[in-house]
Order: structure tokens, then C-alpha cells, then sequence
């Protein structure tokens, strides 16, 4: 079995998009996938309790407990590993990760990020998309590398920006499209998995 562990620090609607997906075509019979677990950085989070309500076996690991970036990331792959995961899936993760991290989970570790990339990345990206005149927006599925919000593109959608778009109103246009992407992204690289699973430890 592939297991999928999905990373999340807020509302986790794209985790939760994924979960239907998973449930609804039914991806533990045809690509022999599942989600093993959903990893939150902050205890609040709403899409934690919507985790543990659907039967998801999660775990939080807060990153204010930690006195630097890098023995929070390595605390996060012990974490992770324990759930064997085949792909790991940043969905709404608003940590910046370490070198260390992005190389463990090396061509398995994906991410969603609300703009067009290359354009735009880091935050405030629906602001700064109007800010600039832009006449389409949208969100990016990638393969996540050392480079922040770069790396191999696996799925894009675009929306319009309109005349009197705020951001807010922007980002649920995006958001809304995010949803569908995302667990098509997934289940895509799922089917694209061959050979034996890698070993835990990697
Ligand atoms: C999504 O729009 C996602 O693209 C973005 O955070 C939101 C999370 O929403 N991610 C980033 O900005 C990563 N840099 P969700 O928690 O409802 O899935």
C-alpha cells in the first residue's frame, strides 16, 4: 500500500479534497494508495479536529516547541516516517523547510502554491496579482525542491482576475479550482509510482 501524509497548518480544505477524492474513487483499490495520516504544525488548526472526525490518524508537532528550524524539521521526518509514506503532500504547510527535509523526501515530496508560477512565489500572491495588473491568476501543483516555490510543475489552473476582484475574493476563485487539481496531481503521481516502495528511512 502507497500511503499518502498530508502536511497541513490551517484549514486543510485541499487535504480534505484529497480525502474525498481518495474516498469517492476509491484509490485504496485502484492505485493501491491511501492516507496514512495528516502532520499539523499548530494545534488550532481547524483541519486537524475535520482529520480525527473523518477516522485519519494525525499527529501535531508545533513548531514553537523548537529552538530552531532545523531540529523542528528533524523532529517532523521522525514524524512522518513513521507512517511509511510513498508521497508526502504540503497542502496549506506554511513552514519554510530546511535543505535537510526537502532532500529526505527527495522526488516525493509535492506542494500546492495559490499562484501562476514562476510568478509570484512566496506570500500575499492574490494581492500582489492584482497589484500588477494581472488579467489571470491561479494555483500550481510541484514537486518541491530546495528552491522556495520552484520545481517541476505537475498541474496548473487558471482563473480570471476581474475588475473589482479583492484578494479575498480572488483566492476562492483559485482556492475552488485548487480543490480539483490537487487531488487529480496526486493521484496522477500515485499511478506514475513504480518499483518497490522506498524504505522508510530515506
Ligand atoms: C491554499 O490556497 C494553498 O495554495 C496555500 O494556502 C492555502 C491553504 O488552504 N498555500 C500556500 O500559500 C503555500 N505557500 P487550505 O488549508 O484550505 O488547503
Amino acid at each position: 500500500m502507497k500511503n499518502i501524509v498530508i502536511l497541513i497548518s490551517g484549514v486543510g480544505s485541499n487535504m480534505a479534497a484529497i480525502l474525498q477524492a481518495a474516498e469517492q474513487e476509491r484509490w485504496a483499490e485502484r492505485l493501491n494508495a491511501r492516507v496514512a495520516a495528516v502532520v499539523c504544525n499548530k494545534p488550532e488548526a481547524t483541519g486537524l479536529a475535520w482529520a480525527q472526525s473523518k477516522g485519519v490518524a494525525t499527529a501535531v508537532l508545533n513548531h514553537k516547541s523548537f529552538t530552531s528550524r532545523e531540529a523542528f524539521d528533524e523532529a517532523l521526518i521522525g514524524q512522518i516516517d513513521q507512517f511509511f509514506p510513498s508521497v508526502v503532500v504540503l497542502a496549506g504547510f506554511m513552514r519554510i523547510l530546511t535543505p535537510v527535509f526537502v532532500a529526505h523526501y527527495a522526488g516525493r515530496l509535492l506542494n500546492i502554491h495559490p499562484s501562476l508560477l514562476p510568478a509570484f512565489p512566496g506570500l500575499n500572491t492574490h494581492q500582489r496579482a492584482i497589484d500588477a495588473a494581472c488579467q489571470f491568476a491561479g494555483a500550481t501543483v510541484h514537486q518541491v525542491t530546495a528552491d522556495l516555490d520552484h520545481g517541476p510543475i505537475l498541474a496548473q489552473a487558471v482563473v480570471p482576475v476581474l475588475a473589482d476582484d479583492t484578494a479575498e475574493v480572488l483566492a476562492k476563485r483559485v482556492l475552488s479550482q485548487e480543490h480539483l487539481i490537487y487531488p487529480r496531481a496526486v493521484a496522477d503521481f500515485l499511478r506514475g509510482l513504480s518499483g518497490p516502495l522506498q524504505s522508510p528511512t530515506r
